[in-house]
């Protein structure tokens, strides 16, 4: 009905005036009626008010248009406002120069600065510019690159400083001439500050293992003071025990804390200062022929039996210091007699390459976990009550001034094989074979 109303009403006014026309000329004037001519006015008259009315009602309706959709581009705005304004992140656009000509409610939230004052002002008058970051920027938009991010030191209104990680899309017109950015920027200060947590006590890690070592010679230096007054300690004790017959019990329990405190004193003395090395060129069999008759009596005493196989080895002979080397094949084997509390076989057998001869100690205890694996050789581990955890780290010092490697294969409860790996002495080799 709204779209017809100019002409239906200019329709009804001028049919009213054609009528009161035709009154007056007619009825009152009395002049004769001529239809052809009467006929035409009308229509006349009719059409070009109906064509008139036709242009009001249509820019009426233009009008009424272009106020709807006003309204609707006012109500999108107004959304993609809320939504910029309910973002944690702040959104900013700026133009070709870097002047600010967008920024959501976020930044005022994050910077405390307000948005109208910060309208055309450059984009890096909020952070410490770093050259790094401004040559970044500028030779980005150089390669005319579609995107890029960076993370700076921002100012905050109250001065304080808070990291911001700013993501970017650069714009460029038809001729590839930079014409602005958009993007968003978020305060990263809790990330930054963890990462950095992280490296700092990557830091301390390592400066406590440097610590630990400066701690480690000391701890030797100390350990060697202390065994020389626990022997006469121990000597004295000796003598005193004849005469308290009645406290065997007690001096029974003094003489193995002593025994403890002197092993302990032992490895950390071999573990921490290098002893005075002799290398020097061994049969490897007689070393190991001579560690397995130290240990089968430990073995006898446990129910392990240790089976022997050096053949391959026959004239192997390694450049060592013979001390170390049997401290390595000792270690090795304690552990794996302590591996079967109930007993079992521990198989050692030799084999040799070109360069190597490989001495392998195989038990059946109870394997290890990867846990464990991966632990295993770190000073100090150890699994057992009245472990040191310092036997493995020896045998890998000892092994390591002599050119060796220490192999370990083993699966939870199925025994562990622990490979020792020694360079032959070449030389010496050829000689026994002439
Ligand atoms: N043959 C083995 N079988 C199972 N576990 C072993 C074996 N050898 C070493 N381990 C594990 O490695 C740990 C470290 O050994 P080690 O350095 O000799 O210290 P310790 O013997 O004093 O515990 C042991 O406590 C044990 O858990
Ligand atoms: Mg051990």
């Amino acid at each position: 009905m709204g779209k017809y109303q100019a002409r239906i009403i200019s329709l009804i006014l001028a049919m009213i005036f054609i009528m009161f026309w035709d009154y007056i000329f007619y009825m009152i004037e009395r002049n004769p009626i001529n239809w052809p001519v009467d006929i035409i006015f009308t229509a006349v008259t009719l059409i070009s008010v109906w064509l008139l009315a036709y242009k009001v009602d249509n820019k009426k309706q233009l009008l009424a248009e272009l106020k709807d959709s006003e309204q609707k581009a006012k109500a999108l705005s107004d959304e993609k406002n809320r939504i910029m304004d309910n973002l944690q992140e702040i959104v900013f656009q700026t133009d070709s120069k870097g002047n600010i000509t967008y920024l959501n409610q976020a930044w005022t939230a994050i910077t405390g600065h307000s948005i109208s004052e910060c309208m055309g002002t450059m984009y890096n008058d909020y952070f410490i510019k770093e050259k790094h970051i401004i040559d970044y920027i500028i030779s980005q938009i150089k390669q005319q690159a579609p995107s890029g991010m960076f993370t700076a030191k921002y100012i905050k209104s109250d001065g304080t400083i808070f990291w911001g990680e700013v993501h970017y899309k650069l714009y460029y017109d038809h001729r590839r001439q930079f014409v602005g950015s958009l993007g968003t920027m978020s305060d990263i200060s809790e990330r930054k500050k963890a990462v950095d947590e992280l490296l700092e006590t990557n830091e301390r890690l390592a400066m406590q293992s440097q610590k630990l070592a400066i701690a480690g010679e000391l701890a030797a230096g100390i350990a060697h003071e202390v065994r020389n007054p626990l022997t006469s300690v121990s000597g004295f004790l000796q003598l005193m025990k004849a005469q308290y017959p009645e406290r065997t019990d007690y001096f029974d329990i003094i003489f193995s804390e002593i025994k403890r405190i002197d092993l302990v004193l032992g490895e950390l003395l071999l573990l921490a200062k290098p002893q005075t090395v002799n290398f020097t060129a061994h049969h490897l069999n007689h070393i190991l022929k001579q560690v397995a008759t130290l240990l089968d009596t430990n073995a006898v005493l446990s129910n392990t039996v240790i089976e022997k196989d050096f053949t391959q080895t026959e004239s192997c002979i390694v450049n060592g210091d013979e001390n170390q080397l049997k401290q390595v094949f000792i270690n090795i084997i304690k552990n794996a007699i302590e591996a079967m509390p109930d007993g079992g076989n521990i198989h050692i057998y030799t084999k040799r390459d070109e360069e190597n001869a490989v001495i392998s100690i195989q038990d059946e205890g109870n394997g290890m976990s990867k846990e464990k694996l991966e632990n295993i050789g770190k000073p100090f581990f150890s699994t057992k009550d009245q472990g040191t955890g310092l036997g493995l780290p020896i045998c890998l010092r000892i092994l390591k001034e002599h050119n060796g490697k220490l192999n370990i294969k083993s699966k939870n409860g199925e025994g562990s094989t622990f490979q020792v790996i020694l360079p032959l002495e070449a030389a010496a080799v050829q000689k026994e074979e002439k």
